[in-house]
Formats: structure tokens, C-alpha cells, sequence
């Protein structure tokens, strides 16, 4: 069974469709990327599945279940987490009180916290926390405040406040867009060493293409907001499609 599957969805805004009768599936253990021209659709389709909209008709399936239905946070709920632009960060507060919060968020947000893994002390969201600023390389931070970190380490930060939450399917929108090369560069890394230790489920939004072929199992093109093409990097960037869409005259 897929993890994620997106079955003819359609958004209109107006009389634009920014997401034409898009139908998809993710797997468990799957990393996939999602790409093409800006104003594509890529991050309505992430809006859509975070249900910070709803969508003009078709399905989205977490997990077998219909979440078209569900509020925010409990998409958040079932699992699903964003690595959200700066949203996400307390700027006055430490980075290891960002990572606690986001630890205490999981216990009260999540069904498998509360079943499965219950974070019933201190000591235990401390656990979280530090487990989470040693895998995104922020424990030697931790007591400076949030506000005080390079852009870097602060967007860092944020895709450790989505991990603390320990979701199923992790989504990115452009992580790395704004950041010096070698804070790209340190952003990868991180994605590279959570993805081998813990395994990770993603959808990432990326336009840097040497990104996306090195972390991608699979990558989804969007063009004018329908799938013109799915494969392995190999075969997206072979294709005929995907190389038009791109080079083609496509208006910006
Ligand atoms: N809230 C909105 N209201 C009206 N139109 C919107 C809204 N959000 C997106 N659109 C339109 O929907 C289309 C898809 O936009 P979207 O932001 O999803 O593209 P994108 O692929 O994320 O682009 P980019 O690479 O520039 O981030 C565009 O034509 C955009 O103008
Ligand atoms: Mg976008």
C-alpha cells in the first residue's frame, strides 16, 4: 500500500488550475522529488496534502485514509510534518527550547506518541531534544537563542523541529533556497545522514537539480500543473518532456 496517494486532484484558483487532475503515490521509505517551472503547481500540491488548502475535487490517501476531510493539524497528526520557513522557530528562545517544544508538540499532537511512545517526563522530551540538535549538528548551539543562528543553521533548525515530531512523511518546499553553497551543501549532508539512520519518507521541492539527483529515489515533473513526467533520475532526465518543459519556451 502506498503511504501517500494523491488520486485526479484538481486546485483552481479562479480560472487558473494550478493542479491538474494530479494522481501519484509515494511509498514507505521513498525519497521523491517533486519539480518543474516555476508556477507549476509544486507548492500547492504541498498545501494541498498539509490541507492548508482544499482542494477543488479528487483525493488525497495517508496511509489508506482520505485526509481531504482532516483540519491541519490533524494531518499533523497522522505524521505528516513540513519543514516550514522560519514559521516553525521561537526567535527570542534557545535552540534546545525550540527542540523541546517541538518534542512536546509530538507527544500532545501525535496518536503514536501518546499510544506507542509516551513522552511522560522531562527527562524524555530532553532525550528528543537533544537526539534532534545532534542529528541536524546544532548541540553545540543550543543555548544560543534561535534568533541568533546564521540562516543556515536556522533552516537547519526548522527541518529538526519537523523531525523531532518523528513523522511517517516528511515534506520540504525549497529547504535549501536562500542558503550559501555550503550551507546547501551542510543541508544535504543532513538529509543524507537522517535518510541512512533513522530511514526517511520525503517530498522535497527543489529547482537545484544537482540536489535532487543526488537524494532522490524517484522524481515527479509538474508542468503547468499536470505530471508530464515520474522516474528515477536517470530516466526524468533523459526525458523528452521534462528537457521541453524546461528549455522549451516556457513562460515565466
Ligand atoms: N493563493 C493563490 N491564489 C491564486 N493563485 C494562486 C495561489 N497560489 C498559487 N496560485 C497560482 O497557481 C499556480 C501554481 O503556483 P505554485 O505556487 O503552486 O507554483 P510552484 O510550482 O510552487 O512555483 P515556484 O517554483 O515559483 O515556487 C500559479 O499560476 C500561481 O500563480
Ligand atoms: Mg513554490
Amino acid at each position: 500500500m502506498a503511504l501517500l496517494e494523491t488520486e485526479n486532484l484538481v486546485k483552481q484558483f479562479g480560472g487558473v488550475t494550478a493542479t491538474d487532475d494530479v494522481s501519484f503515490s509515494i511509498h514507505e521509505d521513498e525519497r521523491v522529488s517533486l519539480i518543474g517551472p516555476n508556477g507549476a503547481g509544486k507548492s500547492t500540491l504541498i498545501n494541498l496534502i498539509t490541507r492548508r488548502l482544499d482542494p477543488t475535487s479528487g483525493d488525497i490517501r495517508f496511509q489508506g485514509e482520505s485526509i481531504v476531510k482532516l483540519t491541519p493539524h490533524e494531518v499533523v497528526q497522522r505524521g505528516v510534518s513540513k519543514s516550514f520557513q522560519s514559521a516553525s522557530i521561537f526567535p527570542t528562545l534557545s535552540v534546545m527550547d525550540n527542540a523541546r517544544i517541538a518534542a512536546l508538540g509530538a507527544e500532545h499532537g501525535s496518536f503514536r506518541f501518546n499510544f506507542l511512545k509516551r513522552l511522560d517526563s522531562h527527562a524524555e522530551v530532553d532525550d528528543v531534544a537533544r537526539q534532534t540538535l545532534t542529528d541536524v549538528g546544532l548541540w553545540s548551539q543550543r543555548d544560543q537563542p534561535a534568533e541568533d543562528l546564521p540562516y543556515g543553521d536556522k533552516r537547519r533548525l526548522e527541518i529538526g523541529i519537523a523531525l523531532a515530531a518523528e513523522p511517517d512523511l516528511l515534506l520540504m518546499d525549497e529547504p535549501t533556497a536562500g542558503m550559501s553553497p555550503e550551507e546547501t551543501k551542510a543541508t544535504v549532508d543532513l538529509i543524507e545522514e537522517v535518510k541512512r539512520e533513522r530511514g526517511l519518507t520525503f517530498l522535497l521541492v527543489e529547482h537545484d537539480m544537482e540536489i535532487v539527483f543526488e537524494v532522490s529515489d524517484r522524481i515527479i515533473v509538474l508542468n503547468r500543473g499536470e505530471v508530464i513526467a515520474t522516474g528515477t533520475p536517470d530516466e526524468v532526465r533523459e526525458n523528452e518532456a521534462v528537457q521541453d518543459a524546461y528549455l522549451g519556451g516556457v513562460d515565466e
